[in-house]
Order: C-alpha cells, then sequence, then structure tokens
C-alpha cells in the first residue's frame, strides 16, 4: 500500500416498500408513487451482501477496473472521483479521462463531486448520457483541492449537500452517497447521517472515520449498529454500505453476518494485498504467483489498449506493480528490475524470462 503515495489522506431487506400514502393530499401521493415505482434500477435486484469496489483517484480507472473484474469481479464498480465544475468550465480535458468506461463493466456509478449545485445538475445529466447507471456524490474527500468546496467540505454544509443531491436527482439516475462520519469528531456522525438519511438515496455508503481522522486510524466497526439503527428509524429503504478496512469477501460477509442490516460492503485498498479480493471461491495458493504474473501481463497489455486516448505516462503503471510482484521468493529483487524499465515491452520481457506462463485471456 506505501506505493499509493497519495492515500487519502444483512437482514432482511425491507427496502422498496411503498410510502404511507398522505390521505388529505391523495393527487400529490399518486405522482409521488408512481415516479418511485420508476425508478427501479440495478440496485432493486442485488445480492445482500452486495460488494462494490471503491471509488479511487488515479487506481480505479477503466483500466484498473478490468484488472479487478477479471481477477474476480464485485457486484457494482464505482469510477474515480470527477469535478462537476471543473467539467463545466473546461470539459472533458478537466476530468481526464475518469469517465471513460466500456460497457462490459455493468453496473457502473460514476462518482461525481463539486459544490455548485447547478454544475453537480449538468455533470449529472452529461454522465447519464454516456450511460451511467447511476451517480454518486462524494462527501468525504479530504485533499484539500476538494474540501474547499465539495468532498468532506459538504459534512459542515448539509445544505449544499441536499441541494447537491437534488441536483444530481435531475438526471433521471438513482443517486447514493459516500461520505464519512463527520468532519472533526466522531460524534458528529448522527446529525450528519440523519441528514442525509432524511434525502430520497438509493444508498448511502460509510467511511467509518472523520475526516480529520484520514485513514490514520482503524475504522469505527462499533458503529455500525447504531448506525444500521438509525438508518431502520429514518428512511428503512435506503441501502447501507459499510466501508474502510475491509480486506476481502469472506471478512466483508464476516461482518454483514456480525451486523444484520448492512446491505453492502465496499472494498478499497484491499485490492492492493490482493487483487482477488472479490472472489467467491479462495484463491488455490499453488498457482498463486502465477496468477498474479499473468494477471500483471493482462494489466500491461489494458495499459496498451487504452494508451491512445488516456494518454497515461508509463512511470503511473509502476506504483502497481507492487499489487503482483509481493508474497513469493523473488518478488523483491524482481519488482526492483521493473522499477527501472521504460516501455510495457521492457516489462512483458523481463517477466517472461522468470519463467512463468503468459496466459491471454
Ligand atoms: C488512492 C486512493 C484514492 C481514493 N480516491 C477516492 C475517490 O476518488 N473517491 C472516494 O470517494 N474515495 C476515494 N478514496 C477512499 C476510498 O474509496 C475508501 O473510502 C478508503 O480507502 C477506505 O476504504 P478501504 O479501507 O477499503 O480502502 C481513495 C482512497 C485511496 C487509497
Amino acid at each position: 500500500m506505501a506505493v499509493f503515495l497519495n492515500v487519502e489522506n444483512y437482514s432482511e431487506q425491507n427496502r422498496l416498500s411503498p410510502p404511507t400514502p398522505y390521505l388529505d393530499d391523495e393527487i400529490g401521493f399518486f405522482l409521488f408513487y408512481g415516479k418511485i415505482t420508476e425508478m427501479t434500477s440495478f440496485w432493486d435486484n442485488l445480492p445482500q451482501p452486495f460488494f462494490i469496489l471503491a471509488p479511487m483517484e488515479a487506481v480505479t480507472d477503466v483500466v484498473f477496473r478490468h484488472v479487478v473484474k477479471q481477477a474476480g469481479a464485485p457486484d457494482i464498480f464505482f469510477t474515480e472521483f470527477a469535478n462537476a465544475t471543473g467539467w463545466v468550465h473546461a470539459g472533458d480535458k478537466a476530468i481526464a479521462g475518469r469517465l471513460i468506461k466500456t460497457d462490459d463493466e455493468q453496473p457502473l456509478i460514476a462518482q461525481i463531486w463539486g459544490g455548485e449545485p447547478g454544475d453537480m445538475e449538468a455533470f449529472a445529466k452529461h454522465c447519464a448520457e454516456l450511460g451511467f447507471n447511476g451517480i454518486d456524490i462524494n462527501m468525504g474527500c479530504p485533499a484539500k483541492s476538494a474540501i474547499k468546496s465539495g468532498g468532506a467540505a459538504l459534512i459542515r454544509r448539509p445544505d449544499i449537500a441536499i441541494a447537491a443531491i437534488d441536483a444530481a436527482k435531475k438526471s433521471g439516475l438513482p443517486v447514493s452517497v459516500k461520505t464519512r462520519l463527520g468532519y472533526t469528531y466522531v460524534d458528529e456522525w448522527r446529525e450528519w447521517l440523519t441528514a442525509i438519511l432524511k434525502q430520497d438515496i438509493v444508498n448511502l455508503t460509510i467511511h467509518l472515520r472523520t475526516k480529520k481522522e484520514m485513514s490514520k486510524v482503524a475504522a469505527h466497526y462499533e458503529l455500525i449498529d447504531e448506525i444500521v439503527k438509525l438508518r431502520d428509524e429514518i428512511a428503512p429503504q435506503m441501502l447501507l454500505t459499510i466501508n474502510g478496512d475491509i480486506r476481502d469477501r469472506e471478512h466483508g460477509l464476516e461482518i454483514a453476518r456480525k451486523h444484520p442490516g448492512v446491505n453492502g460492503i465496499m472494498i478499497g485498498r484491499g485490492v492492493f494485498s490482493d487483487p482477488f479480493c472479490f472472489r467467491k471461491s479462495k484463491t488455490d495458493t499453488d498457482n498463486h504467483k502465477e496468477e498474479l504474473l499473468t494477471l500483471l501481463n493482462y494489466h500491461l497489455d489494458l495499459f496498451d489498449s487504452y494508451q491512445p486516448i488516456l494518454g497515461r505516462p508509463f512511470e503511473t503503471l509502476k506504483r502497481f506493480f507492487k499489487i503482483y510482484i509481493h508474497d513469493f521468493d523473488g518478488a523483491k529483487e524482481l519488482r526492483e528490475k521493473l522499477m527501472h524499465t521504460t516501455t510495457t515491452d521492457e516489462v512483458r520481457s523481463i517477466l517472461a524470462h522468470n519463467d512463468h506462463p503468459h496466459y491471454t485471456y
């Protein structure tokens, strides 16, 4: 994980039960109810718990999402976050390939961030035109560039957070939110999450730390049951996804068993230590090295194929090597050799001389 220098910083589901009608406002109710029934989406047909690949900037682009899919697909993919205001003012060059996708990575949610509801509406509509399956609003990024107006700053500006949700809904796509427990103090969680639970969103993902805690302390699993209780009181139809320090599918299933009511498990850095972490069956340790190196070759091929549209420098690929080259004899030496390469062909040649098969997928 150290290679990523920009590290920032279940129960029976009673969902989609119709809202209770207000008898003195029948017309309003039927219009409202009609809209809800139209808004069914992939979110209604997920396994319990479902697994999500976390959005990670400079990591979960179209290339790496395909690698993870090949290794063991999650139920949902998120893009890395993309800024609404940047796109509104400067167009596609401002988002540098963050929304590039293919039709075989489904369902795929575009994660957007910003602090200008008008820009969020325009950008969310653009994402709908691009064919994304949903919009997620980032309300948890602690990076200095984000907290000036969006990301975790929205925890302190619930009015803007709510306006951003309403704006994103105009895209017609299901809207979800990813946030943290609070900005500075853990006990902010109840007031902040109450404000979001009162919004009509489809899923709420909670990274179980505050903005101030970054990723430096253990995720607050001790709060999960209380958060589930709050969700059940305010918005029993809303899906609740838990995020933070979850290693793999087995660990996620254990958390869901211990905390009935949790619907989804989101895994981010778990893919760095085990790219097969979403797999349903345990990795065969005898072939682990071959599998990792084969996956790296697949990554190289994808990097080359997307190079004409993504234009990423070769150096950006090096941060991924540690994911594949670890936990086997000679891994450190091999990694060191690879760090001196300048092209994907050079990497392939070193791997080929390292005596392992190069399967093609
Ligand atoms: C390199 C990196 C980039 C990240 N980029 C984003 C992002 O674009 N949007 C977001 O909501 N969270 C982002 N995060 C936070 C993760 O989605 C996740 O909430 C966090 O890493 C905790 O989960 P984990 O312990 O499973 O990694 C990023 C995390 C890392 C390590």
